[in-house]
């Protein structure tokens, strides 16, 4: 069995600390704050993409992302590393000693996607995502219960979030277990309520 060396936060073999989650749940500003403080550096993979070529835009604006790319580039990193990104479940399972799962609220989800330039039919889709536990259960699938954990970030600040992950990184706190958020309801009041193009989102 693998488990942590005092003063670890990663398993040996491990070096990965994964921050998943809906766009706009804080991945990139909690990684800026929890980074420094475990002295690990950051990846960020949309950054990884864009440097590496790894991605094309499609007919809707969004990225298609070379999944298999991805997931090499990050299996030659050796050096333990905090690694963010919305399919941050792409990482290697077997390199990633404990992947977190950022959510948020839809109604504040909604409030910070609003300054982005997203068309509604986007917006409609991302916090749908976060309704629909979209990030949770692709970590899940890729990793198993064990090594998930989500943290709340609704009306939190990224630091208040990254003391959190730090403590369940030293051991320090344990993580619920996985599926605690109940999203759903709150997110299809939201995407029905934006109007545009689309049917109403009912839930049976
Ligand atoms: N508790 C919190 N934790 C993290 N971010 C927060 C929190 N509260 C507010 N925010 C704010 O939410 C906004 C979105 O954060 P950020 O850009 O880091 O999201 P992201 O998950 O990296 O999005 P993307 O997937 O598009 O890269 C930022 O303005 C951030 O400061
Ligand atoms: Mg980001």
């Amino acid at each position: 069995m693998g488990g942590l060396a005092r003063g670890r936060v990663t398993e040996k073999g491990r070096p990965l600390i994964a921050i998943s989650g809906t766009p706009g749940t804080g991945k990139s500003a909690v990684a800026e704050a929890l980074g420094p403080r475990l002295g690990l550096p950051v990846i960020a993979l949309n950054e990884l993409v864009r440097e590496r070529g790894l991605g094309r835009g499609s007919y809707d604006g969004s990225m298609v992302v070379d999944e298999e790319g991805v997931h090499e580039a990050l299996k030659a990193i050796d050096r333990p590393s905090v690694v963010e990104g919305h399919f941050a479940d792409l990482a290697p399972a077997d390199r990633v000693s404990r992947l977190f799962v950022l959510r948020c609220r839809p109604r504040e989800l909604a409030d910070r996607l609003a300054p982005r330039d997203y068309s509604l039919e986007k917006l409609r889709e991302n916090i749908l995502a976060e309704g629909l536990d979209t990030c949770l259960i692709d970590a899940v699938t890729a990793l198993g219960e064990e090594r998930v954990s989500e943290a709340d970030t609704t009306r939190r600040c990224p630091e208040d979030v990254a003391t959190e992950l730090e403590k369940v990184l030293r051991g320090e706190r344990t993580p619920p277990v996985p599926g605690r958020f109940s999203h759903l309801e709150e997110a299809l009041e939201i995407v029905n309520g934006l109007g545009g193009v689309g049917p109403d989102v009912m839930l049976h």
